[in-house]
């Protein structure tokens, strides 16, 4: 059987970390009988560059043509003196919403090996923690009407947040879902206690619920999210969140892992096509220097073939061989403990296909 991947490398350290991403397909479809072929696309800031705009057509129609797309990273201080619509954000936006991908799933666990580069106490970091947040990925506040106008005090911005009953039962699904194969709990993040689409939010999620009685549901409010996951991480097992609240708390789950360096993320929609990117940025800073930590792009290769191609097994194989490179002390910059050797993103890259 033949996959055929999307690439979207992107931005600053978007290719390096591709590049890797697809070095461990290949080594792991040569073990398993199975081919994978990879066609690039251009998008964010390059494509700016060299299309004049930042999601060119044959990017999206590539993509929506592929089995499944691997993106890298886009942006980058070059283009951010461009206006909301032409800069290379839109790309990621754009190629969200053209797929449908509703869905985004960010798993965080704090790996034994590198529990000392937890920011937290030790005796929160030891009751380890391992949560799979759900994001809401094509509505909300991202995709609302905005704009400016003049206001009370005189010139003014708005960005506007809706959301569709529709829109919270589909995502609530895929998190109670995503809890029957965990450990059956959900909480719910909102700010109830201001906004109106909270409080269309709650309610549809607790009448979703009514469907799992074997799952248990609680509400939070997102300012106590945002404190209980520094408190107490171990709490939290499935998570589901708005566009907005998701992108932000997924960034702070990041770091109690030691880095944002080591979190994939899937984008699903209907179908079984994805996207899948690592959660951080494109790292202008250490585009080029071999600084860059392959690990999130590398397993969000592993969630592509879990979640897009029914491949788990190959998958996870993919998260063990990251597992024990960890285990064995490869580190990259990002994660390396003062004196600790540092591996480039290619030695990384390469320890991890040594295990696969
Ligand atoms: C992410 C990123 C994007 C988002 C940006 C680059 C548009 O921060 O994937 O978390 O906010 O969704
Ligand atoms: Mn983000």
């Amino acid at each position: 059987m033949e996959y055929r991947i999307a690439l979207v490398k992107g931005d600053g350290i978007g290719p390096e970390i591709v590049e890797s991403a697809v070095a461990v397909l290949e080594k792991t479809g040569a073990a398993f009988g199975h081919r994978f072929s990879f066609t690039a696309y251009p998008a964010g800031g390059c494509a700016i560059d060299a299309c004049g705009e930042p999601l060119p057509r044959e990017t999206v129609e590539g993509c929506l043509a592929a089995d499944s797309v691997l993106l890298g990273a886009v942006g980058g201080p070059k283009w951010d003196g461009l206006s909301g619509d032409r800069r290379p954000e839109k790309a990621l936006l754009g190629l969200r919403a053209a797929l449908g991908l509703y869905t985004n799933l960010r798993p965080a666990k704090l790996y034994p090996a590198l529990a000392g580069k937890c920011p937290l106490r030790a005796d929160i970091t030891a009751k380890g923690f391992d949560l799979l947040m759900v994001r809401e990925l094509t509505g909300g506040i991202y995709f609302g009407e905005r704009g400016r106008r003049e206001g009370k005090f005189g010139p003014e911005a708005y960005d506007t947040e809706a959301y569709s009953v529709m829109e919270i039962e589909r995502i609530a699904r895929v998190a109670f879902d995503a809890a029957r194969k965990r450990s059956g709990r959900v909480t719910s993040i909102d700010k109830a206690n201001v906004l109106e689409t909270s409080r269309l939010w709650r309610e549809t999620v607790h009448r979703v619920a009514e469907e799992y009685p074997d799952v248990t549901v609680e509400d939070m409010l997102v300012d106590n999210a945002a404190m209980q996951l520094v408190r107490d991480p171990s709490r939290f097992d499935v998570v589901v969140t708005t566009n907005m609240f998701g992108d932000i708390l997924s960034d702070e789950a990041s770091q109690i892992t030691g880095s944002i360096g080591l979190l994939p993320s899937a984008s699903l929609g209907e179908g079984t096509r994805g996207l899948y990117e690592p959660i951080h940025g494109s790292a202008p800073d250490i585009a080029g220097t071999g600084k860059a930590n392959p690990t999130a792009t590398i397993l969000s290769a592993a969630m592509m073939l879990r979640y897009s191609f029914g491949l788990g097994k190959e998958a996870d194989v993919i998260e063990r061989a990251v597992d024990e490179a960890l285990l064995a002390g490869c580190r990259t910059a990002d994660i390396a403990a003062p004196g600790e050797k540092m591996l480039t993103c290619a030695e990384m890259t390469e320890e991890v296909l040594e295990r696969i």
